[in-house]
């Protein structure tokens, strides 16, 4: 049986007993203290992804929801007929290529049998969907493991958890969760990863002295809004652009800034 038709059966019997049928109080806590709403969220092995209804009907509409199950997907559908049907994204998350400002875990990393290979392959994965600074927020439960690879969630520590992340993310915070659901309490932890900028040395990083203004203008001035909106597919390259909105909302978004950097240096090396 694949992985996804494992999931799919889980949902078609309704064997879904890691389901709070609400957002977790950890992650509307955290959510609640967002201040910028144009952020780019995932939702990996989303469920029914409370998460994603909270933020939607709380004004985030950058909200992607990923699961390798469909039902849960049409689920969020029904309870939110508006949510963008290419926000809802029916693929395995280790093929799933893009890129986000934060990710949501709720229930997810425990879900995969415990080996050290699939462990690290998320941790990498997460980082590589992540911007620069982006975080990875959620809970991880903190139970011993046990030997029964069949019997989820399947547990982990807080030692252990460092080991897989600590390559990629600064520890913001990861501590014991103090508002986890009641049947959880003092079963989880609560974190805060943030993806750690690539040391980049200056010698041989092209862009070492450009500024991004200065980048900008030689691209309006040399390719033209409509080609740099093409290539870029950058929302504030399209309507109106100028060059100081496109600096503020650059500036904000590392994802963005970076898919230009990108452009300028394949226009520069083509010269
Ligand atoms: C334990 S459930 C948690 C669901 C949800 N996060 C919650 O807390 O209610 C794990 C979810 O991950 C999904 N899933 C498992 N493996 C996946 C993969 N490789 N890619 C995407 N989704 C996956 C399953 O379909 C399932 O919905």
């Amino acid at each position: 049986m694949s992985e996804q038709e494992y999931w799919q059966e889980r949902y078609d019997e309704n064997r879904t007993g890691w389901d709070l049928g609400k957002i977790s109080e950890p992650l509307k806590q955290y959510i609640d203290q967002l201040t910028d709403k144009t952020i780019r969220i995932l939702i990996p092995g989303a469920g029914n992804a409370y998460e994603a209804e909270y933020l939607w009907n709380n004004g985030f509409k950058n909200v992607f929801v990923l699961d390798i199950a469909t039902t849960p997907l049409d689920n969020l559908k029904k309870r939110i007929p508006d949510f963008p049907k290419e926000q809802l994204l029916q693929q395995d998350f280790f093929k799933h290529k893009a890129e986000y400002d934060l990710v949501l875990e709720q229930t997810f990393f425990c879900s995969f049998p415990p080996v050290k290979m699939n462990r690290t392959k998320y941790a990498t994965k997460m980082a590589s969907l992540l911007s620069d600074n982006g975080k990875l927020v959620g809970v991880f439960f903190d139970l011993p493991l046990t030997d029964d690879t069949e019997k989820r969630p399947f547990g982990g520590s807080l030692k252990e958890y460092r080991t897989y992340f600590q390559a990629y993310f600064k520890t913001i915070v990861f501590e014991r969760c103090n508002n986890s659901n009641a049947d959880r309490m003092d079963k989880e932890l609560f974190a805060v990863l943030q993806k750690k900028k690539p040391v980049v040395k200056q010698s041989n990083n092209p862009l070492h002295g450009i500024t991004l203004k200065s980048m900008l203008e030689e691209l309006i001035l040399h390719q033209g809004w409509e080609k740099m909106a093409e290539a870029c597919r950058i929302n504030c390259f399209y309507s109106n652009p100028t060059l100081k909105s496109s600096l503020v909302f650059l500036r904000k978004h590392d994802w963005a800034r970076e898919k230009v950097e990108r452009f300028y240096l394949r226009v520069r090396n083509k010269h």
